[in-house]
C-alpha cells in the first residue's frame, strides 16, 4: 500500500538541486515584456493629478497604463469588488498600485516606475485599531456576535473573575518565492501561469478584466515556492496586470514583485485585539468568559470576515464553555488589505483563550495545565459511555474530542511535572536568567466555512502502457500534497508510486476548483482522485468480466490468472474501453449559518498539544527556545513524512509569529518592516535545542481519505505554547501577571519583565 508510507516530497530532488521550474523560471519567449506597478505614497486622498510623462520617455517603456486604460473589469477583489487592479480616484494605502508600466526588462520597468508623479489631496489616514473605532469605520454594518448561553449572569454569579487584554501583531508571509504571474496570449485564449493557491479565481478574474468568458482563460499552477494564505487572494493583481497588459500589446507578459514591493504592496496576517472578562471557580474551571475582537482588516474587505468568523469559531480551542460570547469588530483601515495566512484567524481566536487560561492559573496559583485539562471538552471515549458531548458557542457538539489521551501521553512524555519543578528550582536560584515551560492544546475545525467550497474534481488517465496520470484542482505549495494524493491513486489502482505522475494544476482539466486551503487540499483532492480510479477500477472489471478482481502491486488477479496492470490497460484500450474518468467529491455532514453563527461548520477536529520551555534574560528580554515536545493528530496519516515536516514548519512558523516578527507602520502608515534586514522571521539557529515531534496515530472518526486528518494549518498553533513559556518565564520575575504582548520580541518580554516586578518602564 502506498498511503501511509512516509515517502519524500515528490519534486524533493528537484528543489534542493534547483531544477524545480517555478513561473519565473518558464523560459520566456523572445518577446515578453516586463511589469511595475507605480506606487501611493501616501495612505488615503483623493488623485488630483497624474505626471507619467517621464514615465513613458524612460528607456524601454513600451506602455504605461492608468485606471482609464483599462478595457473591462477594474477589479482584483476576491470578495467584495472592492479592490481596483489600479487606483480609480483615490487612494487607500501606502504601496496601493496606481499606474502599470510595461517594458522591455524588469529593471527597466522598475526605473521606469518610480519615475511617477502621483498628485494627492490627502485625508488624515485611519491607521490602528483605535482609530477605526473612533471613526466607526468597518466592514458589515456593526459587529458580529455568536453567543452560547447568559453570559452577564453567569459572569456577575462566578466566585472569581478577571479581565485583560491582548495586542497581537500581525505577520508577512515571506513565501521564498515571491508573488508572480506570466500571461501567454495564445489564439483565441489566454494562458496564465501563476503562483497562486486559487487558479479558478485567477482564470475568473483574469476573463472579468478580459471581457471574455471563463473558457477564454487557461490558468496553471505546477507548485509555489510557499503560499501560507499569501497566494490564495493575493496573486491576483498580477495576473490579472499581465493577462490585460497582454491584450493591450498582443505580447506575452510578466511580472514578479521585487521583495520589498511584495511586503509593501500584499495583504499580511491580521494584528488584532482581544478583550476577555472571564469568571471562573476555584478550581479554575470557567463559568464564562466574554471576548471582543478587534481585526483591523485593512482598506479592502479580501478574506476578512471569513477570517474573523473563523477566529470567533476557535474562541473557545478545547474548552467546553458554559457561556460564552464572542463579539467580532472587523475594522477597515488605510493599511494593506489584511488576507489569508495559516490558521486563516484561528490562531488570533485560539490565543485569546489562551491567555485566558493562563492568567486564571496566575491568579489561582495551580499549573496552568491542570486548569487546561479541568475546561476540557468531554472526551470521545466518556461520550460512548453516555456522557453528553460538549457543544461549542456556535452550536457543533464536539464528539470527537481526543485531547484528554494526548494531552497525558505527552506531559508524561516530555517528563512535564518534573521540569516543571526544575523550573522553579532553577528561577529561585538564578535572579537573572529565568527559565519558563508552558503547555496548549490545540482543536481546530477542518472545512471552510463558506459550505460550497468544499468541493473538489480531479480527472485520471491510463494510457495503453498503464502509466498513470492524475490531476486535480489542489495545488503544490510545498506541502507535499501532489505526493499524498498520487499515493492515494497508486494504493486504489494497486500500483506503484511510480506508475503515478500528477500534473501541474490546470483550469482546463478540472474546472470550478476552490482554492487549495483551510488545510482540506488531500481531505477533498484525494477524495475526488479516488473517486476517479474507483470508476476506473470498475470499468477494468467489467472488462474481465470479474468484479472481484484484485488490484495489488502493479498486478491485477482474476479468476486464477495474474496479468500486470500495464497488460490490463493495453488489453482493454483494444477493447475499446475508456481509461479516462473524471471524479468528484463533496464533505458531507456540514452546515453552517454564519450570520446567525449557529451550525456544524466542520466535518471533524483536528488536534494537538505542545510543551516549550524557553529561558529569558532578564536585563535585556533576549531569549532562547531551549526545548519543544509535540504531539499531533494527523488521522492515519497519509504519509507521515511529509506530515512531520508540516507540523515542524507550523509550529516554527507559528513561535515566529508570537515572537520576533514585528510588523511596524509609521504615523504616516507607511511599513517600515518591509525586508528580511528589520523584519526577523526565525532561522535554523531560531530552532529548538530540542526538538521532539510525535504523531498520534489513530484514524478518524469521520470517514476521511483513508481515515487521515488534515495537517496543514493545525499545527501553527503549537507557536502559542512557546508564547506561554516566555509569559511564564516572566511571570516567575514578580508578583504581578506579565501581561506579556504579541509578538514577545527582546524588547516586549524586558517590559513584561518590569511590569511583573512592578516598576515602571519609559
Ligand atoms: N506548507 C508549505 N511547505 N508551504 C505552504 O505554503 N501552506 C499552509 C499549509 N502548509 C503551506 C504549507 C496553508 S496556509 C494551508 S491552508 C495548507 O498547507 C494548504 O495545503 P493542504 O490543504 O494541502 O494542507
Ligand atoms: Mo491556508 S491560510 O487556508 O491558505
Amino acid at each position: 500500500m502506498s498511503v501511509t508510507k512516509p515517502l519524500p516530497h515528490d519534486t524533493a530532488l528537484e528543489h534542493v538541486t534547483g531544477r524545480a521550474r517555478y513561473v519565473d523560471d518558464i523560459p520566456a519567449p523572445a518577446d515578453c515584456l516586463h511589469l511595475c506597478f507605480g506606487l501611493s505614497a501616501v495612505a488615503a486622498g483623493t488623485i488630483t493629478g497624474m505626471d507619467l510623462d517621464s514615465v513613458r520617455q524612460a528607456p524601454g517603456v513600451v506602455a504605461v497604463l492608468t485606471a482609464e486604460d483599462l478595457p473591462h473589469a477594474n477589479d482584483v477583489s476576491p470578495s467584495a469588488h472592492d479592490e481596483p487592479l489600479l487606483a480609480d480616484g483615490t487612494v487607500h494605502y501606502v504601496g496601493q498600485p496606481v499606474f502599470l508600466v510595461v517594458a522591455d526588462s524588469h529593471l527597466a520597468a522598475r526605473k521606469a516606475a518610480a519615475l511617477g508623479k502621483v498628485q494627492v489631496a490627502e485625508d488624515t489616514p485611519i491607521l490602528t485599531i483605535e482609530d477605526a473605532l473612533a471613526a466607526d469605520s468597518r466592514f458589515e454594518d456593526g459587529p458580529r456576535i455568536y453567543a452560547k448561553g447568559d453570559v452577564d449572569d453567569a459572569l456577575a454569579a462566578a466566585p472569581h473573575r478577571l479581565t485583560g487584554r491582548l495586542d497581537m501583531g500581525g505577520q508577512e508571509h515571506f513565501y521564498l518565492e515571491g508573488q508572480v504571474a506570466l500571461a501567454m496570449p495564445g489564439e483565441s485564449d489566454m494562458v496564465v501561469h501563476s503562483s497562486s493557491q486559487h487558479p479558478t479565481e485567477i482564470q475568473h478574474k483574469v476573463a472579468e478584466a478580459l471581457g471574455v468568458p471563463f473558457h477564454g482563460v487557461r490558468v496553471e499552477v505546477r507548485r509555489m515556492g510557499g503560499g501560507f494564505g499569501g497566494k490564495e487572494s493575493q496573486g491576483n493583481a498580477l495576473a490579472v496586470a499581465c493577462a490585460v497588459a497582454a491584450q493591450v500589446t498582443g505580447r506575452p507578459c510578466k511580472m514578479r514583485y521585487d521583495r520589498d514591493d511584495d511586503f509593501i504592496i500584499t495583504g499580511k496576517r491580521h494584528d488584532a485585539r482581544v478583550d476577555y472578562d472571564a469568571g471562573f471557580d476555584d478550581q479554575g474551571r470557567i463559568r464564562a468568559v466574554d471576548f471582543t475582537h478587534y481585526f483591523r482588516c485593512g482598506w479592502a474587505m479580501d478574506l476578512s470576515l471569513p477570517v474573523a468568523d473563523r477566529a470567533m469559531l476557535h474562541a473557545d480551542n478545547a474548552y467546553d464553555l458554559p457561556h460564552a460570547r464572542i463579539t467580532s469588530h472587523r475594522l477597515k483601515t488605510n493599511t494593506q488589505s489584511a488576507t489569508a495566512f495559516r490558521g486563516f484567524g484561528g490562531p488570533q481566536g485560539m490565543v485569546g483563550i489562551e491567555r485566558v487560561m493562563d492568567h486564571i492559573a496566575h491568579r489561582l496559583g495551580l499549573d496552568p495545565a491542570t486548569v487546561r485539562a479541568r475546561n476540557y471538552y468531554p472526551s470521545a471515549l466518556s461520550i460512548c459511555e453516555q456522557k453528553k458531548p460538549g457543544t461549542t458557542p456556535y452550536g457543533m457538539a464536539v464528539t470527537d474530542f481526543i485531547l484528554d489521551g494526548m494531552t497525558e501521553k505527552l506531559l508524561a512524555d516530555c517528563d512535564y511535572q518534573a521540569r516543571r519543578a526544575a523550573v522553579a528550582d532553577w528561577n529561585a536560584a538564578n535572579p537573572i536568567l529565568k527559565k519558563g515551560i508552558a503547555f496548549s492544546p490545540v482543536k481546530f475545525g477542518i472545512s471552510f466555512t463558506l459550505t460550497q467550497l468544499n468541493q473538489a474534481g480531479a480527472l485520471v488517465q491510463i494510457y495503453s502502457d498503464g502509466s498513470v496520470l492524475i490531476n486535480h484542482g489542489g495545488t503544490e505549495m510545498g506541502q507535499g500534497l501532489f505526493q499524498k494524493v498520487a499515493q492515494v491513486a497508486a494504493t486504489t489502482l494497486g500500483v506503484a508510486r511510480d506508475a503515478i505522475r500528477p500534473s501541474a494544476t490546470a483550469t482546463d482539466k478540472v474546472p470550478n476548483t476552490s482554492a487549495t486551503a483551510a488545510s482540506s487540499g488531500s481531505d477533498l483532492n484525494g477524495m475526488a482522485v479516488r473517486d476517479a480510479c474507483l470508476k476506473l477500477r470498475a470499468r477494468l472489471c467489467d472488462h474481465l468480466g470479474d468484479a472481484d478482481a484484485v488490484f495489488e502491486d502493479g498486478t491485477v488477479r482474476s479468476k486464477g490468472r495474474a496479468m500486470s496492470f500495464a497488460d490490463l490497460a493495453q488489453d482493454a484500450w483494444a477493447a475499446r474501453v475508456s481509461l479516462s474518468a473524471t471524479g468528484f467529491y463533496a464533505t458531507p455532514d456540514i452546515a453552517w449559518d454564519r450570520i446567525k453563527g449557529q451550525g456544524r461548520p466542520f466535518y471533524y477536529f483536528a488536534y494537538g498539544a505542545s510543551v516549550s520551555e524557553v529561558v529569558i534574560d532578564t536585563l535585556t528580554g533576549e531569549n532562547r527556545t531551549l526545548r519543544v515536545d509535540i504531539l499531533h493528530d494527523c488521522g492515519t496519516s497519509l504519509n507521515p513524512a511529509l506530515d512531520l515536516g508540516q507540523i515542524e514548519g507550523g509550529y516554527v512558523q507559528g513561535a515566529g509569529w508570537l515572537t520576533t516578527e514585528e510588523l511596524v507602520w509609521d504615523d504616516a502608515g507607511r511599513l517600515r518592516t518591509h525586508a528580511p534586514t528589520t523584519y526577523k522571521i526565525p532561522a535554523c539557529s531560531d530552532r529548538p535545542d530540542v526538538f521532539n515531534v510525535a504523531l498520534w496515530d489513530a484514524p478518524n472518526p469521520a470517514d476521511t481519505i483513508y481515515r487521515s486528518k488534515a495537517v496543514g494549518e493545525p499545527p501553527f498553533m503549537h507557536g502559542i505554547s512557546t508564547f506561554l513559556a516566555l509569559s511564564d518565564a516572566v511571570a516567575a520575575c514578580g508578583p504581578h501577571y506579565p501581561d506579556l504582548q504579541a509578538p514577545a520580541t527582546a524588547e516586549e518580554v524586558w517590559r513584561a519583565v518590569a511590569r511583573a516586578q512592578g516598576s515602571e518602564t519609559g
